[in-house]
Parts: C-alpha cells; structure tokens; sequence
C-alpha cells in the first residue's frame, strides 16, 4: 500500500471509521481504497476466535483451539527458544483461521499473589517477563500475524481496574512496570501494544502522552499501532492527542462522529489524527491476513502443548526423592482430588479457550504405565468436606505405597476480572491434605492453580509438584513429570511467600477503590524478600530435579560497556536434565536504596549426566543502571558490584566481586553535539534518522538539506563535511525545526 497516497486520499469520516473498531474483532474495511478489515482475536494461551454462530458476546463460544499452558507455566519454562516455538504454533494456527493480530502476550507483573490475573502473566520480574515475553512475539511474527502486546501498563489489579491509579515513583515506573515493555518492544517490535483500563499517578493510560508518545514511540522507537483495551477510552479525541490509534471496540457511528466533531471543532488537529492513520493503515498493510483458511497438524500441536507444560512444570519439594515414581517401582498408588478427573487447566476470562483435545490426568493415567486407583475425596465445586468422601479416600490411602491427591481452585476462585482475597486452598482440600499426610508419609500433592499458594500442611507432605493451568495436555504432562519420564526442569518465575501478610502491599492491595499504593517501591516480590532476609516458603527461581548440577570455574570479561560472564554447569547426578543458571548483580556502588540483589541474565541448557557444559552470559550497562529521578534517565555508577550465580534467589553457587568503571561513558548529547560525533556513532546516527530524518522526509517539513539522499538512501548532508562541522543548535538554521532536535536530544540521551 501507498500509505500516504492512501492517507490523502481518505476523507475524515473515514479516517474516523479506521481509528474505531468496527466491532469486537474487526477494524474497519474501507472498500472503496481498498482497505480490507484486520480481524483479531485474543491469546495469549490458545485462539479464541469466535465462533460464527455465537453472540458477540458469548466470549466462550470460540472455535476449537490448541490450548496451550498458561502464561504462569510457561514462564516456569525459563526457556527463550520454547517460548519462540510457543509463538510460532500460534502464529501459524492463527494464520490457519485468517487472524491477523493476537491479542497477547499479557506481560505485566505479579505484584502481588492475589492479582486476578497473574496466571496469564509471566513474572514478577521484568528481565524474565521481558525475555519470554519477545521470544513468544518474535515467533507470531515470524509467520506474518502480529500481537498485541498487553496491558501497558502497570496494570497489576483487577477489582477497580477501569479507573484505579497505580500510584508509584518514576524509578518504581521505569525498574519494573516498564520494563518489561522496554524490552520487548525493542527486541521485537511487536505490531501493536494495548493500553490498559487503568491510571498511572491520576492519568488514564489510554491519555497518557508520555506514556504513548514520549516514552513508548521517541523513546524506544515503537513503530507500530497503539490499541485501547476493550471499553478503556473514556474521552475519544483527548485519547487520540496523547497517543492512542485505535479505540477496541468502537462505539459505533458515535465514535466516528465523536472524532469528526473534534477535528470540525478544532479540539483534535488533522495533522494529530493523520499520524494515527498512518499507524493504523502500516499495521493493516504488514499484517494483511492470509488469503484463504489454512490448516495446521493438531495433533503435532497438542504435542508441543505437552512439551511446554513438561519444560514448565516445577518440583518444589522432593524429601527423600519421594518422586519419580516409576512405574515398575511405585507399588501401589492411590489418585485423590476431583481434579484428576476434571482439571483446572487454563484461566477464566478473555483468555478461555476452547481444548481441541483435553486429556485429564485421570485419562492420561493408563498410558503413564502407572496403576492407580482414583478417589474423589473432595468435590471442586464446594468447599465444605463431604465426609464419606474423605473416609473412602483415608482408608484406601492407609494402605497405598505411595499417594497423590490433585489441589487447586475452583474456576470460579481465579480469573479476569476481580482479584482474590485470599492464598489459602479450599478448607475441605486443604484439610484433606493434612489428613492424608497423617495416614501416609509418602503423599505428593499436585498443585493446578493460577499463582502462589499458602501451605499450611508443607512439612508432613513427601512431594509437591506445581502445574499451574498446564493447558489441554494437563495429564500427560503430568504423569511425564511424576514417574520420571521427563525430568522437571521449571522453576519458579514468583516467589511463594509463606503467608499472605508477609507481601509488602497486603495492608493496601485492592484497599483503595481509586488509587493503588506501590509503596513498597522497587522492592517488590524476591527484592522485596530477599532484601529483608525473610523466610519463604518457595524462593524466586526456585525447582528442583532428579539429578543435580555443579557450577564451577566463573570467570569474568570486563570493559566499561558490561561483562561477559562464563562458568561451567556439570551433571552430577543420574539423569539427563535441563539446568537453569541464573545471574544476580549486587550492586555496592550506588548511594540509591538496592535490592540486595536483581536478575540479570539467565538461560536454560541440557546436560547429561557426568557431563560438563560451558555458559557465557552477558551483561550491558544497563544491567548495572538504575532510573535516576534527578536526571530523569538511566544511571550506571563506577565502583563495587557482585555477580552471583544459583539455581533460585536464595541458593548461589557462585559469586565474585568486581569494579565496574564507567568513566568513559558517552558524554550527554546535547545542542552543542556536532554532527560528526553523531555520524560516528552508529547508535546516535541511527536515533538521528528515527527522529530528524525520517518526520521530514514524511512530510513535516520539506526543503530541508537532510532530507535529499544519495543512490543508497544516505542523506548528502551527512556526508558533507562542512555540515558534520556544525553543532545541533547550528542545525536549526537549516530549517529543522527546534522541536525534532530538541526531541533527538532526550531520545539520544535516554537510549544511551
Ligand atoms: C481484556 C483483554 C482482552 C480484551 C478482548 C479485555 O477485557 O482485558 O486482555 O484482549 O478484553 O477480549
């Protein structure tokens, strides 16, 4: 498409007709330019394409759809190329069903553990919720659908969530709800981002300039469009100056007349409006959907649904290697809990997808190779103990080798929506789980659930095993895991506090119907915990194998860029398994408050036993920066830093200090930079481009010498050497205007 030949071509009520949803799932098509509709539908775990015959808003009569693990397994992953691969099915069975953006992934953070919807988001930390997070959109895109990156941001409550202010500090902002954002949209250039419902510091995000304008586009370069969450526009034009393209979904004619009086009024200015077009019309334009429905191998799908609740399904406690329980050696085992019958496997809300082929644990036993007898015990829909039930279970796990009972929440306890009040399983599960461990010591419980969990019975429990919403291959996975046929290898991507009132935000969480306190600052989840040295019941990055791993011979690269750390991981135990390395800086040289601690790298690799594998990890100098509020911007201090490396927060294998010296970081850009200092840096020249070159040559302003290029595209001024000898200010006089310079300069500094 010629985007601007289009754009002039459109009259205004269609360019209001494009910025509004047609409805639920569609853009507008504008049949006489040839603009055709985009359909979307939501992920992030499976399509939830609706079903042709449903009312709009039936939301669960969708098509049926390989539902994949929830966000919360498949952080446990820790493992980037499978998240790749996650993206890339869903990107091809999207295709299959000609949709062109999905409306995932959910990336914000697990603040606390009573978030509604922290089962469809990664973690509470930024670094793994940012890495997976760009894994999984890199591949969607890379089979021509896009995603809808969301809910930026800082949406990290449910009850209240259309108009509550997440109120906190910029450095709280920019170190955790933010970055996770950063990083994706940097590393993959996701085609869309959604706001979400709520405020940040009393500004509704979907008319928050700095947030889509400064922040999301100069400072880290997004390209694509911006979308409302479905209903957040609550003022249409003062939505589209701060930034919003596309409001989700349109409220009709009404919005479209609502756009055409601002613009008639002069309340919305034309030019404001045409960026927005021009958003819209290249996401149409890169995302067009495949000409005809396709199809894709379910049964290869469901597969790898398997694979990624195995890679993702995390051991926590294993006494006396209670677990695997082979099938040759298990004796005999006697399944409780209604939920191996009928599982908790995915979340409620907009996320619900429809299996294509839901196989329960209860189902998956015999193919295990395990015999068992099955005992309800409890039923998932009640929580007041039903005693006969109990007494047949007790008196059948009396006598078992060995006994497993299934525990989780009712779908009604966990969704979108509302938020939880409380961390405690249901009374009639969890008082049959200190039952059981009473009448026999090798009990395991098998967790489904969305997020963390008090466990008031841990100690008398042999085995633990948490599979979260493990998807529709819930009970293959499963099994995979407790007789040994995959070794777990997930790990914990939140920590598991003992209590609820041990969370920093448990006096203030969902308290205040109009403003959410982020009191406790930066030091949120592991930070938080790990700073004031409290005992958890599960730490960040937490998960046990059936083999162990040595760490050995860490040794450290260092320049005033970063560091590139190496160290050996060596198989000692029995079986091959997949260890997760995670890196931590301590930082020593700073004056502002640290967490004694923060994730910087991590990475997930295959040993197998008595064998030793190499890991280089690196680190950048924003790993060792904080957001200073005085200078607005990123902040590496000279001076003393610690590199550890463990298997979670709390157990580090390896640990060196060593002296970071930023002096000879880039100067500040300022108006008095001279072009030849830009030219010589390829990251200056390429922001110079973004933000000088490319406004004017669109059309802002013409006869500009920048704007005329060689036969390679290179601007002639660039390569003229009396203009590389003219500071910024100087540029000015050529005719760029102040405000494309001004901008260069904050987004230069801001991206250094
Ligand atoms: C949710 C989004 C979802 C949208 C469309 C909203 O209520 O917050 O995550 O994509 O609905 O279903």
């Amino acid at each position: 498409m010629d985007i601007e030949r289009t754009l002039a071509a459109l009259t205004l009520p269609e360019k209001a007709a494009l910025l509004s949803g047609k409805n639920n799932w569609y853009t507008a098509a504008i049949n006489r330019l040839d603009i055709p509709a985009l359909m979307m539908t939501d992920g992030p775990s499976g399509l939830r394409k609706q079903d042709s015959s449903a009312g709009a808003n039936d939301i669960n009569a969708a098509v049926t759809a390989i539902t994949y693990p929830a966000a919360a397994l498949n952080a446990s992953t820790w493992n980037q190329p499978l998240l790749r691969q996650l993206g890339e099915h869903l990107g091809e069975e999207a295709r299959a069903e000609q949709v062109s953006l999905l409306l995932g992934p959910g990336v914000n953070l697990k603040r606390s553990p009573l978030g509604g919807r922290n089962f469809e988001y990664f973690s509470e930390d930024p670094l793994v919720a940012g890495k997976l997070g760009s894994a999984y959109v890199q591949g969607v895109q890379s089979k021509h659908v896009g995603v809808s990156v969301k809910h930026f941001a800082a949406n990290n409550r449910e009850n209240q969530r259309f108009t509550a202010s997440s109120d906190m500090s910029q450095r709280t902002l920019r170190e955790l709800y933010l970055r996770t954002f950063e990083i994706i949209i940097k590393a993959a250039l996701p085609a869309t981002v959604m706001t979400s419902y709520n405020k940040i510091n009393g500004t509704l995000n979907s008319q928050n300039q700095r947030l889509l304008r400064r922040i999301l586009r100069d400072e880290w370069g997004f390209h694509g469009a911006v979308m409302s969450d479905w209903g957040a526009v609550a003022d249409h034009p003062a939505a589209l100056r701060a930034g919003l393209d596309l409001e989700m979904p349109g409220k009709g004619q009404a919005s479209v007349d609502e756009i055409i009086h601002a613009v008639e009024t002069g309340e919305l200015d034309e030019g404001t409006l045409n960026k927005s077009v021009r958003h819209l019309l290249h996401v149409v334009d890169n995302w067009l959907p495949a000409p005809k429905p396709g199809k894709y191998d379910h049964v290869a799908h469901h597969q790898f649904a398997r694979k990624l609740a195995d890679d993702g399904i995390v051991l926590l406690k294993n006494h006396q290697q209670e677990l695997p329980l082979t099938p040759d050696h298990a004796g005999k085992v006697v399944v409780i809990g209604e939920l191996a019958d009928h599982p908790r496997y995915q979340g409620a809300g907009s996320s619900h997808v429809n299996p294509s082929d839901l196989v329960t644990p209860l189902a998956a036993l015999k193919k295990s190779g395990l015999s068992a007898d099955y005992y309800p015990g409890y039923r998932i829909d009640q929580s007041e103990t039903d005693d006969s039930l109990v007494q047949t279970a007790l008196k059948a796990a009396k006598t078992a080798d060995h006994v497993i009972i299934f525990a989780g929440y009712p779908a009604s306890a966990e969704s979108e929506g509302f938020d939880k009040s409380s961390l405690m399983l249901p009374e009639n599960q969890t008082d049959l789980i200190g039952s059981l461990s009473k009448v026999n010591a090798h009990t395991t419980v098998v967790l489904q659930n969305g997020s963390a969990v008090e466990m008031p019975w841990i100690q008398n429990i042999a085995a633990v095993v948490e599979t979260y919403l493990a998807g529709e291959a819930v009970g293959e996975a499963t099994w995979d895991v407790i007789t040994g046929a995959v070794n777990p290898s997930g790990h914990l991507a939140e920590t598991f506090p003992l209590k609820l009132t041990d969370t920093p935000m448990s006096p203030t969480f969902g308290q205040d119907p109009h403003h959410e306190y982020y009191s406790e600052g930066i030091f949120m989840g592991y930070r938080y915990y790990d700073t004031h040295e409290m005992h958890v019941l599960f730490p960040f990055g937490h998960g046990l194998s059936y083999t162990s791993f040595e760490y050995t011979n860490l040794a450290i690269d260092q320049n005033e860029r970063g560091a590139t750390v190496t160290f050996d991981v060596t198989n000692t135990g029995d079986y091959a398994g997949q260890a997760v390395p995670q890196l931590y800086v301590a930082n020593h040289a700073s004056h502002a408050p640290m967490p004694t601690k923060e994730l910087r790298a991590f990475t997930k690799i295959m040993v197998e036993p008595g064998k030793t594998e190499p890991v280089t990890l690196k680190l950048e100098r924003r790993d060792f920066s904080w957001w200073c509020e005085r200078n607005h911007r990123w902040q590496a201090d000279s001076g003393d830093y610690e590199i550890m490396i463990g298997e979670s927060s709390r157990d580090m294998r390896l640990q060196t200090k060593l002296t970071m010296d930023f002096k000879n970081s880039p100067a500040p850009v300022t108006s008095e930079t001279y072009l030849s200092t830009i030219i010589q840096d390829p990251e200056l020249l390429k922001i110079f481009k973004e933000t000088i070159i490319a406004p004017q040559a669109n059309g802002d302003n013409s006869g500009n010498p920048f704007v005329d290029t060689d036969e390679n595209g290179e601007s002639l001024a660039l390569q003229d050497r009396m203009f590389l000898n003219m500071p910024l200010r100087a540029v000015i006089a050529l005719g760029t205007p102040a405000k494309l310079i001004n901008n260069f300069i904050f987004v230069a500094n801001q991206r250094r």
